[in-house]
């Protein structure tokens, strides 16, 4: 079959890798993908929020099925104007992807179905906003309701940071009419879990369980980014909070959205927050988790098209998925100043060396062609070093051996990346 992903991150690297060891695919297309994922498909310049130009491909190549990685465009409605054509697409349509194309939606939700989250008030008015800001203690969280590319969420530790937030949602528009709503939630401490479940309508398979590290130093501090590494499992997560999440969190979820007429088919993400009352989610996403998935598919034993196929065909509920025992630990390699300013254009060197040691993937995110068909970067988030391991010792020590086979100008890792999970 021939098989169409859209995206050209680490994530959508990593789906393709997986996707391409199937043997029912003899033939990938990545719309527009990466100089990583040009190794193993073909990739077409059509941006990935470019619906119709999509679809019209999907149609003129006959292709059997599409895979989108990010969310603008499923919240944009591509598997709609997808199924519209009778093209097989795996992904949330437009209703259904309001789970993150809008918090407010996701979070009535969970109330509905008392699915354990914390609590929120919505507002569209700066100044009732403000009153509760005023009326309330610190930290706030303070989210746009609708897309904002990662920066929709502050946690403010006093007013002042609270009121600046939502002056940059309400008054400067920054995130434009995603911002014109706005949700004041209730701070949850913990660890953070994520667990991205395969969904068809009430039937759910969850995948093993990751967590990504979102700021930019060491330690968890500085700015937040895109993700600056993952690793699977999750020590930290017990069993029975695992059973928790997919009990009173996953199969409930999706038993609401079932029974507002909504038929959920593609990935759901939770992002889980492991408080002392148990598992309270933060947010859900509509596809797979990036960087996470570069940490939960090289443990993935399973072929990820049949998982992708049981869902489009509707079959999920006589599907299994089997894991490696192993850990994996995605370390991922940025350009020298991001999140903020950082150059592009540098060439990269060593990733042969890097790709070429045992149980070690790397995955492209931000690197294109250059001349005389040398690597080079192009985006913050450059590559994503995945390594398996028999524990998480010997996972970390190869992904940041691999690492260190790889050069260019100014490049940028952090250090500690699954050293929580060492021992655990
Ligand atoms: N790792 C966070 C995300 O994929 O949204």
């Amino acid at each position: 079959m021939k098989v169409l992903v859209v995206g050209g991150g680490g994530r959508e690297h990593a789906l393709t890798w997986k996707i391409a060891q199937s043997p029912l695919v003899k033939r990938i297309y990545c719309a527009p993908g990466n100089a990583g994922m040009a190794a193993l498909a073909e990739c077409v310049s059509i941006k990935a929020e470019d619906v119709e130009a999509l679809a019209a491909f999907a149609a003129e190549k006959k292709v059997d099925l599409t895979v989108v990685g990010p969310e603008a465009p499923l919240v944009a409605g591509i598997a709609d104007a997808f199924r519209r054509r009778g093209l097989a697409v795996f992904g949330p349509d437009r209703e259904a992807a309001q789970m993150e194309g809008s918090k407010d939606f996701a979070k009535r939700l969970m109330l509905e179905a008392g699915v354990p989250t914390g609590k929120a008030e919505v507002f569209t008015d700066i100044e009732e906003a403000k009153a509760c800001i005023a009326g309330g203690k610190p930290p706030f969280v303070v989210k746009a309701d609708g897309l904002a590319a990662g920066k929709g969420v502050v946690i403010a530790q006093d007013d002042r940071s609270a009121y600046e937030a939502l002056k940059a949602c309400f008054l400067d528009r920054a995130f434009g009419a995603a911002g014109e709503k706005v949700l004041i939630e209730e701070f949850l401490q913990g660890q953070e879990v994520s667990i991205l479940t395969f969904v068809d309508g009430e039937d759910i398979l969850p995948m093993a369980p990751a967590q990504d590290y979102k700021r930019v130093g060491d330690g968890d501090t500085g700015p937040n980014t895109g993700g600056m590494g993952s690793y699977s499992p999750v020590p930290a997560l017990s069993d029975e909070d695992y059973r928790r999440a997919v009990e009173e969190i996953l199969r409930p979820t999706a038993r609401a959205l079932a029974a507002r007429g909504i038929r959920y088919r593609g990935i759901l993400y939770a992002g889980l927050i492991l408080t002392s009352e148990g598992p309270k989610v933060l947010e859900f996403n509509v596809r797979f988790g990036d960087p996470e998935t570069q940490a939960v598919l090289p443990r993935l034993k399973s072929d990820l098209v049949e998982a992708m196929l049981a869902v489009v065909e509707g079959r999920l509920a006589s599907t299994n998925l089997e894991w490696r025992d192993d850990a994996c630990v995605t370390v991922v390699v940025a350009s020298g100043g991001y999140p903020a300013d950082y150059a592009k254009g540098y060439p990269i060197s060593g990733l042969d060396e890097a790709g070429a040691m045992e149980d070690v993937t790397v995955f492209h995110a931000g690197t294109r062609l250059g001349d005389g068909g040398r690597i080079i970067t192009d985006g913050g988030r450059v590559l994503n070093v995945s390594a398996l391991g028999r524990d998480f010792a010997h996972a970390r020590a190869r992904a940041y051996e691999a690492v260190e086979r790889i050069r260019f100008q100014d490049m940028y890792y952090r250090g500690d990346i699954a050293l929580r999970a060492v021992g655990g």
